[in-house]
């Protein structure tokens, strides 16, 4: 089997079991992928952030108990609606309050490397000028590692005044890094509760849907809910190149098309 992982993000959970929010109980939702991604046997899961709504240690506790099943090794990133210390007590008990939530790991000879862009009382992201320089010098030492990124907040503007507000505030350099290291494969990033799929320089810039309520790519100064299933993506890492998939949890699976065929994103 090629290597594979599994992004999802923003799972929204709340303390309250069966809470709903824009009609969707988010719990249910993580419920309901647990089979689905044991099935799948991915080589690793990335939880991309916005894993509780509201930064309870009793969410994250359920979201423990949810995904307890899970076979797959799961990585953690955090959004502007997690809380680091209550995630820190329920995940990483005894762990120092400001150890780094960005790092890297590498399987079977592919790099993954999470980027917190989380700030504390914000809603916008910032990966911050010392990760930038470890982003830079990880890429500089591991040259020749097919590279996949995740961040929560998205890198690129996706033209939706309300989302881009609340983007990424150092984009800019962080896509001067990106683009001076040719083995970075692709950028994964949540937040914006949809699917987007850009070519930028050699890299696929992935926004994934919500495994929770989603959000119409219309809508300029506020969300539009839209009724779309909740989903993740899965990537297998091939020779001949990624290949990605959007599944769904009312059952249905997208293949998407290859970096070839995947629009250029033009400024
Ligand atoms: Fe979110
Ligand atoms: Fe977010």
């Amino acid at each position: 089997m090629p290597l594979s992982f599994v992004h999802a993000s923003d799972f929204h959970l709340t303390a309250e079991r069966g809470a709903l929010q824009h009609g969707v109980d988010t719990g249910a939702c993580l419920a309901r992928a647990v089979p689905l991604l044991n099935a799948l046997r991915p080589t690793v899961i990335v939880a991309g952030g916005d894993l509780a709504s509201d930064g309870s240690e009793a969410a994250y506790r359920r979201l423990q108990a949810l995904w307890g099943p899970l076979t797959a090794p799961i990585h953690f990133l955090l959004g502007n609606h997690d809380d680091a210390a209550a995630f820190r007590r329920v995940f990483r008990p005894g762990e120092a309050a400001d150890a780094p939530l960005t790092g890297g790991v590498t399987l079977d000879g592919v790099r993954f490397l999470l980027l917190n862009s989380a700030v504390a009382g914000q809603e916008g992201g910032r990966i911050g000028e010392e990760a930038l320089h470890w982003l830079e010098k990880d890429l500089a030492e591991n040259a020749t590692a097919p590279t996949w990124l995740f961040l929560h907040h998205q890198p690129l503007p996706i033209r939706q005044r309300w989302l881009d507000r609340i983007g990424l505030a150092d984009s800019v350099p962080f896509l001067e890094v990106v683009s001076r290291h040719p083995q970075v494969a692709g950028v994964c990033y949540g937040h914006v509760h949809q699917s987007r799929r850009w070519r930028y320089g050699r890299s696929l810039f992935l926004g994934v849907p919500a495994l929770a309520f989603q959000f119409a790519p219309v809508g300029q100064e506020a969300p539009i809910i839209t009724p779309d299933a909740p989903a993740f993506r899965r990537v297998e890492i091939r020779p001949d190149g990624p290949r990605t998939w959007l599944h769904f949890l009312d059952g249905r699976v997208r293949e998407e098309p290859s970096l070839e065929a995947t629009p250029v994103y033009v400024r």
